[in-house]
């Protein structure tokens, strides 16, 4: 038995050695040159710079040999290496996968010509300890969670590596690591709040490119041992921390970024400093003075108070600056006050005339967050105080009612809440638009309600909301606490799972973790690796037992998102300022449109059915916004949730903030407008085209929209379109909301055949896109009534002008720019419009032929950058027919994926590609 075993022992050995001496074989034929590197001889175990133990070779050391080639694919066969040695060589190529090297523990890459590292790089790595991969000129890659598991990493050093996306938030989970290196590269997003309960000592993020990181830098006060910290050249915001618990700090770099507030006097009196440069920011209040010795860089380019080290700032500025601590110390704010003298025409300040007493402070629609400080109190000559149209939170100080001088205050509009003071009966006092004011506030919400903690500490590093600012909001039930945190991440799903890749045709896979949406006027959350999203399972019959279920791993997410996209009533109605006239985006066949707005300005539009319309019951309503939501496409608007609750129903879309397609083209004018170019409106068409080919071709859901017409396109801030509405009609009840009572809205987008008959086929879409077009062409509604008789109804009078080719200049909207190549393309339109608008069904073409004749005349139009055509989910160049058979394949799986064959499969995918495969939110 025991020899049995022995021998078996023995072989594997043996194989692995052999394969071992293979790896290290093609090592050598692909490197360049060997001849003086002393491998000479068949058993690696005997060439220099190489170490073996028991036969398996764990060790290559070859830095700065002027070494090129590549490095063979063959290499993760060197299981038992420890230590891969080739910095500061010319070895280029793309770096093959390194995945399974399980004793991996040194590895240093930098500084050679590698140009590109494969997404699996660093899967079954869990040995490592030193990883260096800077100053390459790899092709621009994501962080991959595979690191996650390399529980050892103690250095990870990779500077200049053309790193996107953002930092992952399981680095602050490392508990070994000591050294984070990533300047120079292309991150973006905030500092990771697991960094506070990190052990890093060294942080290098100095200098990203691009949209560079950003948010607070308060964690850094919660990271004892830092050492380093290189954070300049970025786009951080926020006050500086309080860092008088890092006492091993010695060198800080904070200079050229936009960090507000005063310098802490902790941070002057910091023993271990030695270096600090804050130069370049937007800094407050007295210019900092550091001991003799230290070397500091804070020079010009503040908003200090005067530039004497040590000089105290004016009392009134100082009160001044703890209200703006209030506030969180905006930008805004720290930009408009930068002298000494709050007296000499500063914003949002206005004196006596003697120009010596602060008698108002006017911070109207000054986008403030945070509290109101009671330090307004110490302004004892104010007379009128206005905060209206913020988002301050938070109660209004009791201290203000004993202003002796005060006699208006007006906090309208903003998310205050607590008892009202008792102020004196001369005073006028506004606070309408703060729907919890008067409320005692929610138990755990956290809120002081005052002082001085500003939105600096109720905000993530990345800006986002955290469920206590979201909260801030919230109900006195506390049971709104978990739909609000829903709401949040429902907010971040719907931005956070945008992505934007610059794909190539080789590149094959993608997945698209849940569809798109550009919520956030398609800014990027930063901490999008937090977020997981699943798409629960519709069962067969359509009958949704669940909706989208989407969860959060996200640290600040916690449990609490459960998982469905109901919103709740009361959060619809805060954000709608209680479905305010003002927030009235539109009204339409379903019901009115409201605007709404998240505290972090997030818009999102939210549809209130008018009552009786919706007809069905609950579950039935259910079941079917279950599959709408499902329904995505970069053209067509996205339902992000909805609300049913008594007789309420509400629908949650994204916001489209250029409005309606009928607003731009028939009503520009009134709007302020300019009038749509032929360019923007073939592309509009051929938006419009895309959504509703998708939507008939969605088998054996095949939705018909019904109701396609100009405003029910909506337009987003590029001018590309997405079509709106769909499916609503099949939630009314039968026979309520069908042809009859739709004939009069809608009348002049009807195909004969439905206004007749009310049978309905996609080819009823078709006939209203034809219309679309036309009016694209004449800017003229389908039905004008102020035309003469036999022009008013615009498919009649369009097709008979165009029945004779020379004449269809006439129809031709006077405001298009005309030139020989507008007027060709104009004149294919026109052709597809008659096509489109055909008396008989069959006689019309289907959409994919709209967008086979439309695609070629954008095509030519476009410069050549096809950038933005990838940035939204749903890829244009996959075949529609592979997009569905995916989709269908994927109806009962956890997450939707998209893949893409080409012809050149045997390249492997690209690292940032397989990145979406293998990680959560990104
Ligand atoms: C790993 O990196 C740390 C931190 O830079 C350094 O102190 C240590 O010596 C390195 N270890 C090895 C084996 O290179
Ligand atoms: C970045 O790396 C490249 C080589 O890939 C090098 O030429 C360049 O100087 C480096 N840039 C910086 C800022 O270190
Ligand atoms: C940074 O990344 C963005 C998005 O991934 C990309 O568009 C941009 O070109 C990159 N910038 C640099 C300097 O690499
Ligand atoms: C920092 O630590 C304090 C207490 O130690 C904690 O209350 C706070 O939330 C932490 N801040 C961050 C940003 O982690
Ligand atoms: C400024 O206000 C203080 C307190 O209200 C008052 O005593 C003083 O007279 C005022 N000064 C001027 C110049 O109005
Ligand atoms: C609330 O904050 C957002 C950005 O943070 C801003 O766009 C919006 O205007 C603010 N709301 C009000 C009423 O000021
Ligand atoms: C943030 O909160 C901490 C305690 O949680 C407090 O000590 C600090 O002053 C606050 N920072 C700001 C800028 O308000």
């Amino acid at each position: 038995m025991g020899w049995l075993l022995l021998s078996v022992l023995t072989l594997s050995l043996s194989i692995a050695m052999a394969s071992d001496s293979t790896a290290m074989l093609d090592l050598a034929k692909a490197i360049n040159p060997v001849a003086n590197l002393g491998w000479t001889g068949s058993d690696p175990c005997n060439w220099k710079n190489v170490d073996c133990t028991n036969g398996r070779v764990t060790a290559i050391r070859l830095p700065g040999q002027n070494l090129k080639g590549t490095l063979p694919s063959s290499i993760n066969s060197l299981s038992m290496l420890s230590i891969l040695t080739l910095q500061g060589n010319s070895l280029s190529g793309p770096l093959p996968s390194f995945s399974g090297m399980s004793s991996l523990q040194t590895l240093y890459l930098d500084g050679n010509q590698f140009s590109s590292i494969p997404g699996d790089f660093f899967r079954g790595l869990t040995s490592l300890q030193n990883v260096s991969l800077d100053d390459n000129p790899f092709e621009q890659w994501l962080l991959p969670s595979d690191l996650a598991s390399a529980d050892g990493l103690v250095l990870f050093s990779a500077s200049n590596a053309s790193i996107g996306g953002s930092i992952p938030e399981y680095f602050g989970g490392l508990q070994s690591l000591e050294s984070i290196r990533l300047s120079y590269n292309n991150l973006t997003g905030g500092l990771p709040a697991s960094f506070d309960k990190s052990s890093l000592k060294n942080l290098w993020l100095n200098n990203q490119r691009g949209p560079m990181l950003s948010g607070s830098i308060m964690v850094l006060g919660n990271m004892t041992f830092l050492t380093q910290v290189w954070l300049q050249t970025n786009g951080f915001s926020g006050s500086i921390p309080d860092l008088s618990g890092c006492k091993s700090l010695f060198d800080l770099q904070l200079r050229d970024n936009a960090l507000t507030g005063l310098v802490p006097s902790s941070l002057m009196e910091l023993q271990s400093l030695m270096n600090v440069s804050l130069r370049n920011n937007k800094l407050q209040g007295p210019y900092p003075q550091f001991k003799d010795g230290i070397k500091v860089d804070n020079g010009k380019l503040n908003d200090f108070c005067r530039y004497d080290p040590g000089v105290p700032c004016d009392d009134r500025v100082m009160v001044l600056l703890e209200i703006a601590a209030g506030f969180g110390y905006p930008a805004a704010v720290a930009d408009a006050w930068s002298d000494n003298d709050p007296c000499s025409n500063w914003l949002y300040v206005t004196c006596d005339p003697q120009k010596k007493n602060i008698t108002v402070l006017n911070f109207a629609n000054a986008k403030l967050s945070g509290t109101i400080s009671p330090s307004i109190g110490k302004l004892s000559s104010l007379r009128s105080l206005i905060l209206s149209n913020n988002n301050l939170t938070g109660k209004i100080p009791d201290v203000l009612a004993s202003m002796p001088n005060l006699q208006s205050v007006d906090v309208e509009n903003n998310d205050l809440f607590g008892e009202v003071p008792n102020f004196r009966k001369e005073v006028t006092l506004k606070t309408d638009g703060n729907p919890l004011l008067g409320t005692t506030p929610a138990p755990g919400r956290g809120g002081s309600g005052s002082g001085s903690s500003g939105g600096s500490n109720s905000t993530t590093p990345s800006g986002m909301p955290t469920t206590s600012s979201i909260t801030g909001s919230g109900s006195p039930t506390g049971v709104i606490v978990g739909v609000a945190v829903g709401l949040a991440v429902l907010m971040l799903i719907g931005v956070g799972v945008i992505y934007c890749v610059r794909k190539k045709r080789h590149q094959k896979f993608r997945r698209v973790q849940n569809p798109p949406s550009l919520l956030n006027g398609g800014s990027v959350p930063s901490d999008l690796q937090s977020i997981k999203v699943e798409l629960s399972s519709l069962n067969g019959n359509g009958n949704a037992s669940e909706q989208h279920s989407r969860a959060s791993s996200g640290p600040h997410m916690g449990e609490a998102a459960g998982g469905s996209m109901v919103i709740s009533i009361q959060v619809l109605r805060l954000v709608t300022n209680n479905f305010s006239e003002e927030n009235i985006l539109g009204k339409g066949g379903f019901g009115v449109v409201y605007k709404g707005e998240l505290h972090d300005g997030t818009k999102i539009a939210v549809k209130r059915m008018e009552a009786g319309v919706m007809g069905k019951g609950m579950n039935e309503f259910q079941a079917e916004i279950g599959v709408l939501t499902k329904v995505r496409h970069r053209h067509l608007v996205a339902l992000l949730g909805y609300c049913v609750e008594g007789n309420e129903r509400l629908l949650v879309y994204e916001y489209m903030p250029q409005g309606t397609l009928g607003q731009h083209l028939f009503d520009y004018a009134q709007n302020g407008y300019p009038p749509l170019s032929w360019k923007q409106r073939l592309t509009i068409a051929l938006d419009v085209a895309r959504g509703v080919e998708y939507l008939h071709s969605l088998a054996q859901k095949s939705f018909i929209h019904r109701d396609l017409k100009p405003s029910n396109v909506l337009l987003g801030d590029d001018m590309r379109a997405k079509v709106s509405d769909f499916g609503l009609v099949k939630l009314a009840p039968d026979g309520k909301y069908s042809v009859e009572t739709r004939l009069a809205g809608t009348f002049g987008y009807l195909a004969p055949e439905y206004a007749v008959t009310g049978r309905v086929t996609t080819k009823v879409d078709v006939f209203a896109f034809g219309v679309i077009l036309m009016e694209l062409i004449t800017g003229r509604r389908a039905l004008d009534e102020s035309q003469p008789e036999d022009s008013m109804h615009l498919v009649t009078w369009f097709r008979r002008v165009i029945a004779n080719k020379e004449k269809i200049g006439k129809v031709i909207d006077p405001v298009i720019d005309l030139d020989e190549e507008t007027y060709k393309s104009i004149c294919t339109v026109a052709e597809l419009a008659g096509h489109c608008t055909a008396r008989e069904p069959h006689q019309r073409p289907d959409m994919g032929h709209a967008v086979n004749v439309l695609s070629p005349l954008v095509q030519q139009w476009k410069p050549t950058s096809t950038e933005d055509e990838d940035c939204f989910g749903i890829d244009l160049d996959m075949p529609l027919a592979q997009v569905l058979k995916r989709w269908q394949a994927n109806e009962g799986t956890s997450t939707m994926t998209l893949m893409e064959e080409t012809s050149n499969a045997s390249i492997p995918p690209k690292p940032y590609a397989e990145n979406f495969l293998s990680k959560d939110g990104r």
